[in-house]
């Protein structure tokens, strides 16, 4: 009884005191307070069990309760909690050299608490390597509507989102944006690289008629993810970093979802051929069980900053960034990720999902399925004829509808004024096949009954 009462109260208490992340406050639909969770599955604190479908926020990649990374970031609290990045520690150097094996490149590591602080660490270094390099008209970053980059104030300036950004503006100057390929929605008539490689030239004349001299970056990931699963076809993504090398502009790819298996390879990237000059890369780094982020720089724009002139060294710190107990438990998880094959298994339950996922085609509704390793979209339409997006509450149906039957999924929520109707799949790498045929099991009988 006791025990009843107090979880009663948590949600009066929780409503009183917490101000929650991008959800309109509901007197009646409370938020979940979840108390547990054990490999795919959470638990919230009315002992009700959930498979989550999103990883978090596409960020648990190993699971949930996996005991060896709270014991690795134990041991190191133990030993050495905090050492500030302005010198170092063993995790940190580790970490560093792991980080850049799996990349198969030659990068020096800079390390933060966030994606958003790894994308503004990203934008202040193009900025500074230009100023070094002699070319310091170069401020300008670029990058794509519907994209996502993170929440303070410079990520938030290059993010594409409309509705992310409304009512917090003016934001930073500086920051543009060109349309990414949405390959649903091309016209008639174009074949897909004819569509992809139209949408490079539309990013190469912003380039020109802003006057290249003034461009620093093009930001982008892999594919799109949170803003739509929107996934390019490789000459797109291979087309920008020729584009880029030719202007004398940085390419940075930002891996915060993409990186450490959820596409179905080490980074997403590795799906093209490319060699960016910057990366940034967060959730799946320590899969969420603590904060940090990483911007990956190759090492020759290192370099720059070594001359001995006063102010040309970066002048960047965050108390927090590379924490040693954060990094010997990224240490231990990407041990993990690699002893049980994790990128693989994500490419390998990837197809299957998108495989047994393709009856849902015929719902009325379903525009299009789409997907890369393990993450999954499927975009909800009015009609399939004018591809008319789906409206709010037939997608909030569907997610309602899941979670009724124990599956959580999300969507592209407050992303561009009715674009919002992408639902999206994101489980943890390490799920079982019953997992998945749990997440197969459900959708199919949501989409049955709605
Ligand atoms: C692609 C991408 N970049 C950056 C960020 C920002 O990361 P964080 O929320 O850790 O600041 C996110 C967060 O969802 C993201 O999806």
């Amino acid at each position: 009884m006791e025990s009843v009462k107090k979880k009663q109260s948590l949600i009066e208490r929780d409503r009183q005191n917490v101000w929650h992340h991008i959800s309109p406050y509901s007197e009646k639909n409370p938020p979940m307070i979840v108390e547990e969770g054990k490999g795919s599955w959470i638990t919230d604190h009315q002992g009700n069990r959930y498979l989550d479908g999103m990883s978090g926020l596409y960020c648990v990649n190993v699971g949930y309760g996996r005991g060896e990374l709270a014991e690795a970031a134990y041991e190191q609290m133990k030993k050495m909690c905090y050492v500030p990045m302005t010198q170092s520690h063993e995790p940190a150097i580790e970490l560093a050299e792991k980080v850049n094996e799996i990349l198969g490149g030659d990068y020096v590591i800079f390390y933060s608490n966030s994606g958003s602080d790894a994308n503004e660490v990203a934008f202040k270094m193009a900025r500074q390597y230009h100023q070094q390099n002699g070319e310091a008209s170069r401020y300008k970053v670029i990058s794509r509507y519907r994209a996502y980059h993170g929440s303070s104030m410079g990520a938030l300036s290059a993010t594409g989102q409309a509705l992310r950004k409304y009512k917090y503006e003016p934001l930073s100057s500086g920051f543009l944006h060109v349309a990414s390929p949405d390959n649903y929605r091309k016209p008639e008539g174009m074949t897909i690289e004819e569509y992809n490689l139209q949408r490079t030239k539309e990013l190469e004349d912003t380039i020109i008629w802003q006057q290249k001299e003034s461009i620093a970056a093009v930001i982008m990931e892999p594919l799109i993810t949170g803003g739509g699963v929107l996934i390019p076809h490789p000459v797109y993504v291979e087309k920008v970093q020729e584009i880029c090398n030719r202007h004398g502009v940085l390419l940075i790819i930002d891996e915060v979802i993409c990186g450490f298996g959820r596409t179905g390879k080490s980074f997403g990237h590795k799906h093209f051929n490319v060699n960016p000059d910057i990366i940034t890369m967060a959730k799946g780094l320590t899969s969420a069980y603590l904060p940090l982020s990483v911007t990956a720089v190759r090492k020759d724009i290192y370099e720059t900053f070594k001359d001995g002139e006063d102010n040309s060294h970066f002048r960047h710190v965050n108390t927090f960034g590379g924490n040693p107990a954060a990094c010997a438990l990224a240490l231990k998880n990407i041990e993990i990720m690699e002893r049980e094959n994790l990128f693989e298994r994500s490419a390998e339950l990837g197809e299957r999902l998108l495989n047994e996922l393709d009856e849902l085609r015929k719902h009325p509704n379903v525009g299009d399925i789409r997907g890369l390793g393990l993450i999954v979209g499927i975009e909800m339409v009015e009609d399939k004829i004018t591809k008319e997006p789906a409206s709010k509450e037939l997608v909030g149906k569907l997610i309602a509808a899941c979670k009724n039957n124990g599956l959580i999924i999300g969507k592209n929520g407050d992303t561009v004024a009715g674009y919002n109707n992408i639902l999206a799949l994101s489980p943890p790498l390490s799920s079982t096949d019953e997992d998945i045929d749990f997440i197969i099991g459900v959708l199919k009988k949501v989409f049955n009954e709605n």
